[in-house]
């Protein structure tokens, strides 16, 4: 489906269109000191659904939410003395922070790609610090590029890629780093996640100790093993129920929860984790989840369901 993409101009007008659009669900390209984000509202499961889709991600790789200040990335995660010393240093900045992320904050499940943690940005650019402003919403945002594409440091090169497929962009010129933020785990000892521009020399420096790398406790960028999986058992392709399961409908396939009776994978992306939450909860049934069609966003929900239905660790998760 092709949609009119609308190209904003970043005055004022421009910068409440945007906003007004992302706080009503939209997706709105907008500029950042690195690259070209592709934000959406990050407490609505739709609309960070709709993300995967016009990018056509194979994965719901996790999303680093975009904060107007250091006290709305507060509200969103466990912030910590080390936070407070990088945030201190680098915000607004090339740098993402990966914390422990905040009970009942308003982040989709999507977002965070079932992670107990979550990746926060204050970006240093004008345009976008006055449309995080504006908007009072967290703002998850991937780069703007399709799946495969490279990062788009111009509204050009995100035109190229997501034309018809975003509501809106916010065109103000190139990006000035063109290289995306470097991203640091703070859940238990600090970590490089990904390096990126801001160099790790200066982060050790204004941290007085040297940045591990990626290992125990958090995921690395593309590492993303351990996502949530139920506790329950999951049976994937079912068209019916049998006993002693709860049935995760499809389309056609009607299940105690259904994540689109329509079929629609967008839909059905948005509801897939709270809907396996709550058939989780019901009990130690097995999970039978309907078809899901293997185009689209079918591909990332099938890639989900596939790796929480891989035999577990330890003997009483295990199958
Ligand atoms: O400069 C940037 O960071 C740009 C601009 C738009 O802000 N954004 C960007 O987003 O590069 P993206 O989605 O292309 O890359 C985000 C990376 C992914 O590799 C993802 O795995 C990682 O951040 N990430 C997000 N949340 C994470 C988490 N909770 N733990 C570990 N890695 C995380
Ligand atoms: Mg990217």
């Amino acid at each position: 489906m092709t949609i009119d993409t609308e190209i904003l101009t970043p005055d004022a007008a421009g910068i409440e269109r945007a906003a007004h659009l992302l706080r009503g669900g939209a997706l709105v390209s907008f500029p950042t000191e690195t690259v070209y984000g592709l934000g959406a509202h990050a407490g609505e499961d739709k609309a960070v659904a709709r993300i995967f889709d016009a990018k056509g991600r194979p994965r719901f790789n996790p999303l680093i939410v975009h904060v107007a200040d250091v006290a709305a990335a507060r509200r969103l995660v466990e912030w910590s003395k080390m936070a407070d010393i990088l945030a201190g240093a680098f915000w607004p900045g090339p740098l993402t922070l990966v914390l422990p992320l905040r009970k009942g904050a308003p982040v989709s499940d999507l977002v965070t790609g079932g992670l107990s943690t979550l990746a926060v940005r204050m970006p240093d650019h004008s345009i976008a610090a006055r449309l995080l402003q504006e908007a009072d919403i967290p703002v998850a945002a991937p780069s703007a590029n399709a799946s495969g594409r490279l990062s788009p440091t111009t509204a050009g090169h995100v035109l190229d890629s997501l034309a018809g497929r975003i509501d809106a962009i916010l065109d103000a010129g190139p990006c000035k780093l063109g290289l995306e933020s470097t991203i640091v785990g703070l859940v238990d000892s600090p970590r490089l996640l990904r390096p990126g521009g801001l160099p790790a020399e200066v982060i050790e420096d204004a941290l007085g100790a040297p940045l591990g790398t990626s290992g125990p406790g958090i995921e690395a960028p593309g590492q993303l093993g351990s996502h949530y999986a139920p506790r329950a058992g999951l049976r994937l392709n079912a068209t019916t129920r049998r006993d002693g399961e709860r049935l995760l409908g499809f389309g056609s396939v009607k299940g105690d929860l259904t994540l689109s009776a329509g079929g629609d994978l967008v839909e059905a992306a948005a509801q897939l984790f709270c809907h396996l939450h709550a058939l989780d909860t019901m009990g130690d049934h097995t999970i039978a989840v309907a078809p899901i069609p293997e185009h689209g966003l079918g591909r990332a929900i099938n890639d989900r369901l596939r790796r929480a239905a891989a035999p577990r660790m330890t003997p009483d998760q295990a199958e």
